[in-house]
Protein backbone atom coordinates (compact mmCIF):
# COMPACT_ATOMS: atom_id res chain seq x y z
CA UNK A 1 0.00 0.00 0.00
CA UNK A 2 1.42 3.98 -0.90
CA UNK A 3 1.77 5.75 2.15
CA UNK A 4 0.12 9.30 1.89
CA UNK A 5 0.86 12.37 3.41
CA UNK A 6 -2.31 14.87 3.48
CA UNK A 7 -2.26 18.26 5.26
CA UNK A 8 -5.41 18.39 7.85
CA UNK A 9 -4.54 21.95 8.89
CA UNK A 10 -3.68 25.11 7.22
CA UNK A 11 -0.43 24.45 7.27
CA UNK A 12 0.93 22.38 9.89
CA UNK A 13 -0.89 18.89 10.53
CA UNK A 14 -0.83 16.53 8.63
CA UNK A 15 -2.49 12.87 8.36
CA UNK A 16 0.08 9.72 7.13
CA UNK A 17 -2.47 6.78 6.01
CA UNK A 18 -1.18 3.54 4.57
CA UNK A 19 2.17 3.16 7.39
CA UNK A 20 2.35 0.63 9.93
CA UNK A 21 4.82 1.49 12.04
CA UNK A 22 4.81 -1.60 13.89
CA UNK A 23 5.28 -3.82 10.78
CA UNK A 24 7.20 -1.20 8.25
CA UNK A 25 10.49 0.94 9.89
CA UNK A 26 12.30 1.08 6.49
CA UNK A 27 14.06 4.07 6.06
CA UNK A 28 11.64 5.10 3.21
CA UNK A 29 8.79 5.17 5.55
CA UNK A 30 10.98 6.84 8.62
CA UNK A 31 12.03 9.30 5.95
CA UNK A 32 8.21 10.09 4.75
CA UNK A 33 7.02 10.43 8.88
CA UNK A 34 10.29 12.31 9.49
CA UNK A 35 9.56 14.52 6.37
CA UNK A 36 6.51 15.34 7.05
CA UNK A 37 7.53 16.30 10.28
CA UNK A 38 9.73 19.10 9.04
CA UNK A 39 7.03 20.15 6.32
CA UNK A 40 4.02 20.41 8.67
CA UNK A 41 5.35 19.91 12.37
CA UNK A 42 2.43 17.57 13.43
CA UNK A 43 1.34 14.29 11.92
CA UNK A 44 -1.63 11.63 12.82
CA UNK A 45 -1.07 8.30 12.21
CA UNK A 46 -4.17 6.49 11.94
CA UNK A 47 -5.16 2.81 13.47
CA UNK A 48 -1.62 2.65 15.13
CA UNK A 49 -2.50 -0.40 17.07
CA UNK A 50 0.59 -0.04 19.49
CA UNK A 51 2.11 -2.21 22.59
CA UNK A 52 4.22 -0.43 25.05
CA UNK A 53 7.35 -2.39 23.86
CA UNK A 54 6.47 -1.41 19.82
CA UNK A 55 5.91 2.52 20.92
CA UNK A 56 9.51 2.44 22.46
CA UNK A 57 10.95 0.64 19.42
CA UNK A 58 9.34 3.00 16.90
CA UNK A 59 10.21 6.23 19.46
CA UNK A 60 14.05 5.01 19.34
CA UNK A 61 14.12 5.09 15.74
CA UNK A 62 13.83 9.35 15.83
CA UNK A 63 16.31 9.95 18.81
CA UNK A 64 17.24 8.80 22.08
CA UNK A 65 14.68 8.20 24.70
CA UNK A 66 14.07 10.74 27.43
CA UNK A 67 12.75 9.06 30.87
CA UNK A 68 9.52 10.09 32.97
CA UNK A 69 11.43 11.46 36.08
CA UNK A 70 7.94 12.02 38.21
CA UNK A 71 4.22 11.70 37.83
CA UNK A 72 3.24 13.54 40.33
CA UNK A 73 2.75 10.60 43.10
CA UNK A 74 2.85 10.56 46.73
CA UNK A 75 5.49 8.81 48.70
CA UNK A 76 4.64 5.05 47.95
CA UNK A 77 2.28 5.46 44.70
CA UNK A 78 3.60 3.28 42.26
CA UNK A 79 4.04 4.70 38.57
CA UNK A 80 1.19 2.81 36.14
CA UNK A 81 3.37 2.54 33.44
CA UNK A 82 7.50 1.69 32.92
CA UNK A 83 9.94 5.25 33.08
CA UNK A 84 9.91 4.89 29.05
CA UNK A 85 6.41 6.49 28.90
CA UNK A 86 4.99 9.36 30.24
CA UNK A 87 1.64 8.66 31.63
CA UNK A 88 -1.07 10.72 30.18
CA UNK A 89 -3.84 9.93 31.50
CA UNK A 90 -6.16 9.95 34.14
CA UNK A 91 -5.53 6.43 35.77
CA UNK A 92 -3.99 4.99 39.02
CA UNK A 93 -1.64 2.34 39.25
CA UNK A 94 -4.94 -0.33 39.08
CA UNK A 95 -6.06 1.48 35.68
CA UNK A 96 -8.99 3.24 37.89
CA UNK A 97 -9.94 6.46 37.81
CA UNK A 98 -7.79 8.55 40.11
CA UNK A 99 -9.80 9.69 43.01
CA UNK A 100 -10.77 13.31 43.57
CA UNK A 101 -8.04 14.11 45.91
CA UNK A 102 -5.06 12.36 44.42
CA UNK A 103 -2.36 14.31 43.39
CA UNK A 104 -1.52 12.94 40.00
CA UNK A 105 -4.70 14.23 38.69
CA UNK A 106 -2.80 18.11 39.97
CA UNK A 107 0.00 16.94 38.35
CA UNK A 108 -1.76 16.54 34.97
CA UNK A 109 -3.81 19.62 35.19
CA UNK A 110 -0.58 21.57 33.93
CA UNK A 111 -0.80 19.62 30.84
CA UNK A 112 -3.35 21.49 30.14
CA UNK A 113 -1.60 24.79 29.77
CA UNK A 114 -0.01 25.62 26.46
CA UNK A 115 3.67 23.81 26.72
CA UNK A 116 6.41 22.80 24.63
CA UNK A 117 7.63 19.62 26.55
CA UNK A 118 10.30 19.20 28.53
CA UNK A 119 11.71 22.79 27.97
CA UNK A 120 12.55 22.80 31.61
CA UNK A 121 15.14 20.16 31.16
CA UNK A 122 18.51 21.02 29.01
CA UNK A 123 18.32 18.89 26.72
CA UNK A 124 17.70 18.67 22.77
CA UNK A 125 13.84 17.74 23.34
CA UNK A 126 12.88 16.81 19.77
CA UNK A 127 9.64 14.67 19.31
CA UNK A 128 6.42 13.96 21.16
CA UNK A 129 4.54 10.42 20.78
CA UNK A 130 1.32 10.23 21.74
CA UNK A 131 -0.73 7.29 21.76
CA UNK A 132 -4.33 7.27 22.38
CA UNK A 133 -4.72 4.09 24.02
CA UNK A 134 -8.44 4.52 25.51
CA UNK A 135 -9.90 8.10 24.51
CA UNK A 136 -13.06 9.50 26.20
CA UNK A 137 -16.27 10.19 23.77
CA UNK A 138 -16.24 13.62 23.92
CA UNK A 139 -13.35 15.98 25.42
CA UNK A 140 -9.92 15.56 25.64
CA UNK A 141 -8.39 17.18 22.58
CA UNK A 142 -4.93 17.69 22.45
CA UNK A 143 -4.49 21.53 20.67
CA UNK A 144 -1.72 22.91 18.63
CA UNK A 145 0.15 26.05 17.82
CA UNK A 146 2.46 26.48 15.19
CA UNK A 147 5.42 28.59 16.42
CA UNK A 148 6.85 28.87 13.21
CA UNK A 149 4.07 30.64 11.25
CA UNK A 150 3.48 32.97 14.74
CA UNK A 151 7.58 33.66 14.52
CA UNK A 152 7.59 34.51 10.59
CA UNK A 153 4.46 37.02 11.41
CA UNK A 154 6.03 38.98 13.83
CA UNK A 155 6.24 42.58 13.14
CA UNK A 156 10.10 43.14 12.01
CA UNK A 157 10.67 45.32 15.45
CA UNK A 158 9.59 42.68 17.52
CA UNK A 159 11.40 39.82 15.93
CA UNK A 160 15.07 42.53 16.29
CA UNK A 161 13.98 43.00 20.09
CA UNK A 162 13.84 39.03 21.02
CA UNK A 163 16.93 37.53 18.61
CA UNK A 164 18.95 37.44 21.01
CA UNK A 165 16.67 36.99 24.73
CA UNK A 166 16.59 33.56 26.85
CA UNK A 167 13.76 32.54 29.10
CA UNK A 168 13.92 30.51 32.38
CA UNK A 169 12.00 27.54 32.41
CA UNK A 170 11.09 25.54 35.05
CA UNK A 171 8.69 22.75 35.92
CA UNK A 172 7.57 24.16 38.89
CA UNK A 173 6.72 27.54 37.31
CA UNK A 174 3.78 25.58 35.40
CA UNK A 175 2.63 23.48 37.84
CA UNK A 176 2.39 26.87 40.51
CA UNK A 177 0.32 28.42 37.62
CA UNK A 178 -1.98 24.95 37.17
CA UNK A 179 -2.94 25.38 40.72
CA UNK A 180 0.11 23.89 42.82
CA UNK A 181 0.70 21.09 45.11
CA UNK A 182 3.12 21.10 48.41
CA UNK A 183 5.96 20.06 46.11
CA UNK A 184 8.07 18.30 47.95
CA UNK A 185 11.74 19.08 48.26
CA UNK A 186 13.45 15.66 47.24
CA UNK A 187 10.87 16.47 43.85
CA UNK A 188 12.04 19.94 43.29
CA UNK A 189 15.75 19.24 43.34
CA UNK A 190 15.30 16.32 40.26
CA UNK A 191 14.45 19.65 37.98
CA UNK A 192 16.03 22.66 38.71
CA UNK A 193 15.41 25.74 36.12
CA UNK A 194 17.38 26.28 32.98
CA UNK A 195 17.54 28.65 30.35
CA UNK A 196 16.27 28.55 27.10
CA UNK A 197 16.71 30.99 23.81
CA UNK A 198 13.77 32.77 23.35
CA UNK A 199 14.24 32.10 19.39
CA UNK A 200 15.28 28.63 17.78
CA UNK A 201 16.55 27.73 14.35
CA UNK A 202 15.49 24.46 13.46
CA UNK A 203 18.49 21.97 12.48
CA UNK A 204 16.66 20.10 9.68
CA UNK A 205 14.25 22.99 8.26
CA UNK A 206 16.45 26.29 8.98
CA UNK A 207 13.26 27.45 10.01
CA UNK A 208 12.96 29.96 12.97
CA UNK A 209 10.36 29.79 15.73
CA UNK A 210 9.49 31.15 19.69
CA UNK A 211 10.30 29.03 22.12
CA UNK A 212 7.27 29.73 24.94
CA UNK A 213 5.51 27.65 27.30
CA UNK A 214 3.86 27.85 30.12
CA UNK A 215 6.76 26.86 32.24
CA UNK A 216 8.48 30.29 31.27
CA UNK A 217 8.59 32.63 34.06
CA UNK A 218 10.97 35.36 33.15
CA UNK A 219 13.30 36.96 30.63
CA UNK A 220 17.25 36.74 31.43
CA UNK A 221 18.82 40.65 31.99
CA UNK A 222 15.22 41.74 32.22
CA UNK A 223 12.72 42.64 35.02
CA UNK A 224 10.36 40.01 36.07
CA UNK A 225 7.64 41.72 35.58
CA UNK A 226 8.79 43.49 32.02
CA UNK A 227 9.74 39.58 31.65
CA UNK A 228 6.43 38.44 32.14
CA UNK A 229 4.41 40.85 29.95
CA UNK A 230 7.20 40.18 26.51
CA UNK A 231 6.28 36.44 27.54
CA UNK A 232 2.92 37.05 27.66
CA UNK A 233 2.70 39.11 24.56
CA UNK A 234 4.17 36.57 22.57
CA UNK A 235 1.96 33.93 23.71
CA UNK A 236 -1.28 35.67 23.23
CA UNK A 237 0.43 36.72 19.77
CA UNK A 238 1.25 32.65 19.27
CA UNK A 239 -2.05 31.54 20.07
CA UNK A 240 -4.00 33.15 17.45
CA UNK A 241 -6.76 31.16 15.95
CA UNK A 242 -5.01 31.39 12.96
CA UNK A 243 -2.17 29.39 13.84
CA UNK A 244 -3.69 26.49 15.76
CA UNK A 245 -5.12 23.06 15.20
CA UNK A 246 -7.21 21.27 17.79
CA UNK A 247 -6.52 17.46 17.32
CA UNK A 248 -9.96 14.92 18.02
CA UNK A 249 -8.81 11.73 18.95
CA UNK A 250 -9.79 8.44 17.63
CA UNK A 251 -8.38 5.49 19.74
CA UNK A 252 -5.34 4.17 18.45
CA UNK A 253 -4.27 7.26 16.90
CA UNK A 254 -0.92 7.94 17.14
CA UNK A 255 0.26 11.75 17.22
CA UNK A 256 4.07 13.07 16.87
CA UNK A 257 5.11 16.50 17.10
CA UNK A 258 8.53 18.03 17.04
CA UNK A 259 8.49 20.50 20.17
CA UNK A 260 11.01 22.83 18.44
CA UNK A 261 8.38 24.49 16.43
CA UNK A 262 5.20 23.80 18.21
CA UNK A 263 3.14 23.89 21.73
CA UNK A 264 0.62 22.23 22.44
CA UNK A 265 -2.37 21.61 25.51
CA UNK A 266 -4.72 19.03 26.33
CA UNK A 267 -8.29 20.11 26.62
CA UNK A 268 -10.97 19.23 29.42
CA UNK A 269 -12.87 15.89 29.71
CA UNK A 270 -15.27 14.61 32.24
CA UNK A 271 -11.96 12.65 34.11
CA UNK A 272 -14.32 11.49 36.77
CA UNK A 273 -16.42 9.48 34.62
CA UNK A 274 -14.34 8.19 31.38
CA UNK A 275 -11.12 6.87 31.26
CA UNK A 276 -8.46 8.85 29.00
CA UNK A 277 -5.00 6.56 28.63
CA UNK A 278 -2.58 8.09 26.72
CA UNK A 279 0.99 7.17 26.71
CA UNK A 280 3.90 9.58 25.48
CA UNK A 281 7.18 9.19 24.67
CA UNK A 282 9.80 11.98 23.86
CA UNK A 283 13.22 11.59 22.03
CA UNK A 284 16.02 13.99 21.86
CA UNK A 285 19.15 14.36 20.13
CA UNK A 286 19.40 13.45 16.19
CA UNK A 287 17.15 10.62 15.11
CA UNK A 288 18.67 7.74 14.24
CA UNK A 289 17.36 7.25 10.81
CA UNK A 290 19.06 10.71 9.84
CA UNK A 291 22.06 9.30 11.37
CA UNK A 292 21.69 6.11 9.35
CA UNK A 293 21.08 8.11 6.24
CA UNK A 294 23.44 10.91 6.72
C1 LIG B 1 1.56 15.52 26.44
C2 LIG B 1 0.46 16.49 26.69
C3 LIG B 1 -1.89 16.85 26.46
C4 LIG B 1 -3.06 15.96 26.35
O1 LIG B 1 1.27 14.35 26.13
O2 LIG B 1 2.72 15.92 26.49
O3 LIG B 1 0.73 17.58 27.05
O4 LIG B 1 -3.78 16.06 25.36
N1 LIG B 1 -0.75 16.04 26.43
O5 LIG B 1 -3.26 15.17 27.26
MN1 LIG C 1 2.93 17.92 26.83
Amino acid sequence: MTISVTPISDAFVARIEGLDLRLDRSPAALGVVEEALDRYAVVVLPAQNLSDDEQIEISKCFGDLSYALNHGRAVGQNARLRPELYDISNLDEKHGILGEADRRRQWREADKLWHTDRSFIDADTTYSFLSGRIVPPTGGNTDFADMRRAYDDLPEAMKTRIADLQAVHSIWHSRALAGGVDFRPDEIATMPPVVQPLVRVHPRTGRRSMVLASHASEIVGIGPEEGRALLAELTAFALQPRYLHSHVWTQRDLVIWDNRCTMHRGTPFDDKTYRRDMRRTTVQGPSRYARAAA
